[in-house]
């Protein structure tokens, strides 16, 4: 699996923690900043991260902001994303195999580093489960259809 996180300033530090944990579990990763603490803009990020896995370049994402709320949004926005933000395990695993999330967004400002590092593991461990949650996957796609410019 071939993963893509990035951050803003506000997620910095939970991203540093978050790719040590990808480096401990030997899952391929690249970076796409911030490379520091220094302020930037969050849908910068979301963007990158958002075209990197909807261009099947990476498996997932992994995106990380303050709240989790602002960059969420903007990976939201690229089609194909399916960006969830996670608070607790139960959703990170919901969101996977109810949702097909490719996307999981966290608020460094929101949770602990621990929870952070436990919804991660068990996001990154669930599968799609398929079957009924097929078709309601299938419909979002079909909101971004109907949009697509
Ligand atoms: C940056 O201060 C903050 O607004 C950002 O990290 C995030 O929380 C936005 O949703």
């Amino acid at each position: 699996m071939k993963i893509v996180i990035a951050s803003d300033h506000g997620g910095f530090r939970l991203k540093q923690e978050i790719i040590k944990q990808l480096e401990g579990k030997n899952i391929e990763y690249e970076d796409f900043g911030a490379y520091s603490e220094e302020s930037v803009d969050y849908p910068d990020y979301g963007q990158s991260v958002g075209e990197a896995v909807a261009s099947g370049k990476f498996d997932r994402g992994i995106v990380i902001c303050g709240t989790g709320i602002g960059i969420s949004i903007a990976a939201n926005k690229v089609p194909g994303v399916r960006a969830a933000l996670c608070g607790d395990c139960f959703s990170a695993k919901a969101s996977r195999e109810h949702n097909n999330a490719n996307v999981l967004a966290l608020g460094e400002r929101v949770i602990g580093v621990e929870l952070a590092k436990m919804i991660v593991d068990v996001w990154l461990d669930t599968e799609f489960a398929g079957g009924r949650h097929e078709r309601r996957v299938g419909k979002i796609g079909n909101i971004e259809d109907k949009y697509r410019k």
